[in-house]
């Protein structure tokens, strides 16, 4: 028995790493998926063809989840296509290394943009009409470095304190009209993010992890599926944690 049969998912940067193998996963659990993401329909190919190849509907829809003219459009043309949508992943997220006395304005906002309030802009022109049916699912990606912190990532730990906090406040306002909200902080995952990161923070944050290596995306996955589906109808504002043991609360 397949745990997400008939459901229509949003996944935001689906194109890659975490946000694809949550798509793909839960298309095998026999949703529809709605791939939201900055790159090009090429870009997204490979995620397209995993979805066709798991036997249910994928439609591409380009988007900036940063700008609310672009999640406004995702939103419309979801329910164009599916008619509703039943589970929203805030995945989409971004990256970058700075120690604060550094960072410049601009990137500051671009990471807060991206990953705070681009989880803002999509749960607010999605989350309407699942108030309506009194049904819905939403999982915000957070990550373990917004509950302990990290050097050099000041904004990013901002973004991602940031979403987990947005999680408890929707979740205390939705759950009682049938939406459940939580969040996901991964730890370090191979991922096009974590091949971006310098050869010293790799072997810096490989010796503290006290599971001496860093996950894969099918370490993942799994806690998805389990907050999208039935088996997660207890959730409401947690923040679950498959990192390693990098964060043990
Ligand atoms: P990734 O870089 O492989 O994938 C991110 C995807 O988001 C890409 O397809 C990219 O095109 C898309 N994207 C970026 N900006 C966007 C925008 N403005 N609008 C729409 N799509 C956009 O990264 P990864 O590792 O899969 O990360 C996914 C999420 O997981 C992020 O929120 C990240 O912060 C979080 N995370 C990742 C960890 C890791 O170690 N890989 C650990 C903890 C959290």
């Amino acid at each position: 028995m397949k745990k997400l049969e008939g459901r229509v998912a949003v996944v935001t940067g689906a194109a890659s790493g975490i946000g694809r193998g949550i798509a793909v996963e839960f298309a095998r659990e026999g949703a529809d998926i709605v791939v939201a993401d900055l790159v090009s329909l090429d870009e997204a190919a490979a995620v397209m063809s995993e979805i066709a190849e798991a036997g249910t509907r994928g439609v591409f829809i380009r988007t900036d989840v940063s700008d609310e003219a672009s999640v406004r459009a995702l939103a419309q043309r979801a329910i164009e296509e599916f008619g509703r949508v039943d589970i929203l992943v805030n995945n989409a997220g971004i990256f970058t290394e700075s120690l604060l006395e550094d960072i410049s304005v601009e990137d500051w906002d671009r990471v807060l943009n991206t990953n705070l309030r681009g989880t803002f802009l999509c749960t607010r022109m999605l989350i309407g009409q699942m108030l309506e049916r009194g049904d819905g699912r939403i999982i915000n990606i957070a990550s373990q470095l917004g509950q302990i912190g990290g050097t050099s990532v000041p904004h990013y730990v901002a973004s991602k304190a940031g979403i987990i906090g947005l999680t408890k406040a929707l979740a205390r306002e939705v759950a009682g009209r049938g939406v459940l909200v939580n969040a996901i902080a991964p730890g370090p995952i191979e991922t096009p993010l974590l091949d971006r990161e310098t050869e010293e923070w790799r072997s810096g944050k490989l010796a503290e992890l006290p599971i001496k290596r860093f996950g894969r995306v099918d370490e993942v996955t799994p806690t998805a599926v389990l907050l999208a589906s039935a088996d997660g109808s207890y959730y409401v504002g947690q923040t679950l944690g498959p990192n390693g043991g990098d964060v043990m609360l």
